[in-house]
């Protein structure tokens, strides 16, 4: 709407129409209450002054006066209150569906992977009119995620997968800045995220595929690490079968259950003591210093090409369906993983 100026950025994701109306709304509220108070405290200050023939003196309160300016401030900052949340809570809650996007930061650059495997620095290619969730992590320090044309910004941090989501709305090249101060060359560590065509975007993805899927990648680091000597793809393995875990409730042995997310995923591995599942034992050894940001994250998206219900999702919403993606209901066979 207001895109013209070039103080404000471009409207490219489905959230800044809103967020825009929200951040007008608060300047025109706020702006208006300041003028409002600051000429009547100079016109009462005037009318009511000690001057010759009028004496100045105490005006006691009133209740009406009194209920008046609490009750309409009130209201206002309840709609403030309600409209924010219900924009900030859209911005939260990643649609089940959306293509996945991994991000590390680091000192000072941004690398970014797509799930079929393509590796990018600094630029983000991503199709118009999808939704678009990044999983993200740091390998050093702070960093912040900041896309001003989405109206986007996450904080990036070590030791913690945060996430991201939006849907570009509009083609072109948007900027991409770090948010967070994070050393020298903060300044430097900037990008862009090139909206696409969907048809442009699969051909970019086709011409820049020479590396396989990442998951496929996280497959070969399985085997590597001899994970799969003690995760076997039946029961009789020392730890737990991993096929159908990711994104699922876990008994662990303390009683209580959690989701097997990206960071509890991410902690068995390099802390495997901190939360056993119900029936095993704390046998695993650290990978902490073994894995990196890199292998953790096609760790994941190979643990994720295990579970059959993340499969249909990735399969009916990303075409090129990658040769470690299965079907439906199946169960994936032993020829997919190394099993000793
Ligand atoms: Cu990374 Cu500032």
């Amino acid at each position: 709407m207001l895109h013209n100026l070039s103080i404000w950025p471009a409207e490219a994701s489905s959230f800044a129409g809103n967020v825009d109306l929200l951040f007008i709304f608060l300047v025109v509220v706020t702006g208006a209450f300041t003028l409002l108070v600051f000429a009547m405290v100079a016109f009462f200050a005037i009318k009511y002054r000690q001057r010759p023939g009028h004496k100045a003196k105490q005006i006691e309160g009133s209740y009406a006066l009194e209920a008046t300016w609490t009750l309409i401030p009130f209201g206002i900052f309840m709609i403030m209150f309600v409209w924010g949340a219900v924009v900030y809570m859209n911005q939260v809650q990643p649609p089940a569906n959306a293509m996945e996007v991994f991000v590390v930061g680091k000192q000072w650059m941004w690398k970014l992977e797509h799930p079929e495997g393509v590796r990018e620095i600094n630029t983000l290619h991503l199709p118009v009119g999808r939704d678009v969730r990044l999983t993200m992590i740091s390998q050093d320090v702070i960093h912040s995620f900041y896309v001003p044309a989405f109206r986007v910004k996450q904080d990036v941090l070590p030791g913690r997968y945060t996430t991201l989501w939006f849907h570009p709305i509009k083609k072109g090249t948007f900027n991409l800045f770090c948010a967070e101060y994070c050393g020298t060359l903060h300044s430097g560590m900037i990008g862009s995220v090139v909206v696409m065509d969907p048809a442009e975007y699969q051909a970019w993805l086709a011409g820049n595929a020479n590396q396989g899927t990442l998951a496929s990648e996280g497959q070969k680091v399985f085997a590597e690490l001899g994970c799969a000597s003690c995760h076997r793809l039946d029961t009789q393995g020392r730890g737990p079968n991993l096929a159908g875990v990711y994104g699922k409730p876990v008994m662990l042995d303390n009683g209580t259950t959690v989701t097997a997310d990206a960071n509890y995923l991410r902690e068995s591995i390099l802390n495997p003591g901190a939360k056993i599942v119900a029936g095993f034992r704390p046998i695993m050894p650290t990978y902490n210093g073994i894995v990196s940001e890199d292998q953790m994250l096609s760790l994941l998206s190979y643990m994720r090409s295990l579970s059959p219900q993340q499969n249909t999702q990735a399969a009916a919403t990303e075409p090129p369906a990658p040769p470690a993606r299965t079907g439906r209901t199946q169960v994936p066979s032993a020829g997919n993983t190394k099993v000793k």
